[in-house]
């Protein structure tokens, strides 16, 4: 049961929670029209104190879908934020206005900091380089749709795994799934935290390697990701970075024919744009099978 509650990690929710959820995004693929007022008269807060096309754009699209209404902001200038209020009592106020809220911070630790003071469901849409569980709920989706399962996937993690919140939200919940196995690829400098690779020793076997060419040929999903400027304290140390890979035509030919590529965008040279018409590369779908998966999430936590 799901009505009510906060999402701030994947993990809080069950992998029956989850199918359930998988399970409701499929018949809404397949009749949107059955769902086009259920949310009627009800109301979404989509606070994003960072920017966003994909999560802002998909949620509020989902929300108008089903019939509901969206109210917020992308600019948190145009807030009391912009005053010195502080997080806890934008959302008490806020949560007196409306049934839900998502919220996008840069701060690691807001969307449990909101949960503690919302008397509504908080939908963490991603809190600094921490978690993006949504993200990984349309990823979970995505896999599913083009592979039929969760289980026995040899999963590519490539780019930047140190700053990636998609990245350690998505190894988090697959991990749950029956015989995942992980091939992280980074230059040193973005490994992978040890608080994510700690969680995954003696139970989850993982490789890790710089070599994207070298792996190739092993992987079921490759899921790439951006050198996240954002977070990088010395842009000289960005710029030597942000081109360490790029998945190129001469890449895919070393690949399974069934492969997918995934990414949760946006790109920024990490994928040349002459392999987006390869079949196996599916981020845009991703980012549609995204809209979907958050109507299911607004219904469920909504108890319509
Ligand atoms: N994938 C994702 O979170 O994209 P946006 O930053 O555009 O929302």
């Amino acid at each position: 049961m799901l009505k009510g509650r906060h999402l701030i990690v994947p993990t809080d929710f069950t992998v029956d929670e989850l199918n359930d959820l998988f399970r409701l995004a499929d018949s809404i693929i397949a009749n949107p029209s059955n769902y086009s007022d259920v949310c009627k008269g009800k109301l979404m807060a989509s606070l994003f104190f960072e920017p966003s096309t994909r999560t802002k754009f998909s949620f509020d699209a989902a929300m108008y879908r089903l019939g509901g209404n969206v109210l917020g902001f992308s600019d948190p200038n145009t807030s009391s934020a912009a005053k010195g209020e502080s997080l806890s009592d934008t959302t008490k106020t806020i949560a007196n206005y409306v049934d839900l809220i998502v919220c996008r911070s840069p701060k690691e630790g807001a969307a449990k900091l909101m949960s503690k003071a919302s008397s509504v469901p908080i939908i963490n849409a991603g809190d600094g380089g921490h978690q993006h569980p949504t993200q990984t709920l349309t990823d979970l989706l995505t896999i599913r749709y083009y592979k039929k399962s969760l289980d026995n996937h040899v999963v590519g993690v490539c780019g930047d795994l140190k700053f990636g919140r998609t990245i350690h939200s998505l190894v988090k919940a697959l991990s749950r799934y029956d015989n995942t196995r992980f091939i992280f690829i980074s230059p040193e400098e973005l490994k992978m935290p040890e608080y994510v690779t700690k969680e995954l020793e003696g139970k989850i076997e993982f490789v890790q390697t710089d070599n994207l060419d070298k792996v190739m040929d092993k992987l079921d999903i490759l899921y790439m990701s951006r050198v996240q400027r954002e977070r990088f304290v010395s842009e000289e140390e960005y710029l030597r970075l942000k081109d360490y890979f790029i998945l190129d035509q001469q890449k895919m030919q070393k690949a399974k024919s069934d492969l997918i590529v995934m990414h949760p965008l946006p790109r920024v040279n990490e994928i040349s744009t002459e392999i987006d018409n390869d079949p196996r590369c599916v981020y845009f779908e991703q980012a549609k099978l995204g809209m979907y998966i958050r109507m299911a999430l607004i219904m469920r936590l909504l108890g319509v």
